[in-house]
């Protein structure tokens, strides 16, 4: 299970807007208050799922702080973990100039600008819902103070349909939870005009959730960034070639629950440990070279003596049931064999064939 828990001036924070909404007054009292609130959000995320059209769930404060409460941990864990398998964000003279694309009430980019620690930001969010704005600007007052002294927000209320390439250009572009609710053409337009708008060195980062019937829009999504628009690829896969996965490539990564996403879900009975999701991070310009092979777990990892065996997509663009020998890892390294996890990225010194085709042995990088 990965360590990284949800900061809890954040959580706290969403608890004070929503005690204002409700007058309620500990936290059991205000979560139960909200609870109906929470409850179809949540269910319009996964059993009610109506079509993109309807989507003006963020009305006013009360929705975007029920949001907030259910849904904001989970982004912030999603997308701290996409970032931290990234290599760190090149240099720049200026601020580094960030954009949130369909940006909600922030969580997303509560996430990137911690994860930048203290180096400035100019952070640019667009939405069409006025009271997420609101909230999302409400929220940096609040916190910036603490935890973000040296960025600066820009709110654009405007719908994602008249997103045009600006005249300058983004570092990092987020996309977070937003291509979903788009239809499909859109997509494919909004994915064009934000890496016409990437810096050379720039990131467009996507994360979306596992929607079935949406059918594998990801991987349509990939082919047309690498062939058409001629971007590289960061993440998820160790490869250019074509996805060799029959499904949707995605990552499920365990994480810890704040205490008041617990005390819901003690409601609610929601898989919430679990966090399922695609990504996809995209670049102008390729990861420089490295000695250093990647592989990504792409299956359940199992563990016999001395040795875990998982499968993982190969930086030759093949999936390669990999057998990982205990007794080449650290103990530290030996412990996190003991929890590897889907999408989990694993830096290897060398791949070599056994006698079992389908069966690579995988030392570790130094
Ligand atoms: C599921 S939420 C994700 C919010 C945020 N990115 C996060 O991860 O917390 C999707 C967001 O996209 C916005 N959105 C959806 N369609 C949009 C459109 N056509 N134009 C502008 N915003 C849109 C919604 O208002 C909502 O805030």
């Amino acid at each position: 299970m990965s360590s990284l828990s949800y900061p809890t001036e954040l959580e706290t924070y969403w608890l004070q807007v929503a005690k204002a909404e409700t007058n309620g007054t500990a936290i059991r009292d205000i979560l139960h208050r909200m609870m109906p609130d929470i409850r179809r959000l949540a269910d319009r995320f996964t059993i009610a799922r109506p079509d993109s059209a309807a989507a003006d769930y963020l009305r006013d404060t009360r929705a975007c702080a029920a949001y907030s409460l259910f849904f904001a941990p989970q982004t912030y864990a999603r997308l701290s973990l996409v970032l931290a398998e990234l290599p760190p964000f090149p240099e720049t003279s200026q601020p580094l100039r960030v954009l949130d694309l369909g940006c909600g009430t922030g969580a997303a980019s509560w996430a990137l600008l911690d994860h930048l620690g203290r180096r400035p930001v100019a952070l640019s969010v667009r939405d069409r819902s006025r009271a997420a704005l609101r909230c999302l600007h409400d929220c940096f007052s609040a916190l910036r103070q603490a935890r973000w002294p040296d960025a600066i927000l820009r709110t654009d209320p405007s719908p994602l349909e008249e997103f045009t390439v600006p005249s300058g250009k983004f570092d990092v572009i987020l996309l977070h939870y937003v291509l979903n609710e788009l239809p499909p053409d859109l997509r494919r337009t909004l994915l064009s005009r934000a890496a016409r708008s990437l810096a050379p060195h720039g990131r467009l980062i996507i994360c979306e959730p596992l929607v079935h019937d949406a059918g594998d829009y990801m991987r349509d999504l990939r082919a047309f960034a690498l062939a058409d628009l001629g971007l590289h690829i960061l993440a998820p896969c160790p490869h250019s070639l074509a996805c060799p996965l029959d499904g949707p490539c995605h990552d499920v990564r365990t994480w810890k629950l704040p205490q008041s996403l617990q005390i819901l879900n003690s409601t609610l009975h929601r898989d919430l440990r679990h966090l399922a999701y695609a990504l996809l991070v995209l670049s102008p310009s390729p990861l420089p070279a490295s000695a250093t092979l990647r592989a990504r777990i792409v299956g359940s990892p199992s563990h016999a003596k001395g040795q875990t065996l998982c499968p993982a997509c190969c930086s030759d663009g093949q999936t390669h049931r990999l057998q990982l020998l205990h007794r080449d890892f650290d103990t530290a390294g030996r412990k996190e064999l003991r929890h590897l996890e889907r999408g989990q990225v694993l830096r290897l010194a060398s791949l070599q064939p056994l006698g079992d085709p389908s069966l690579f042995r995988a030392a570790p990088a130094p």
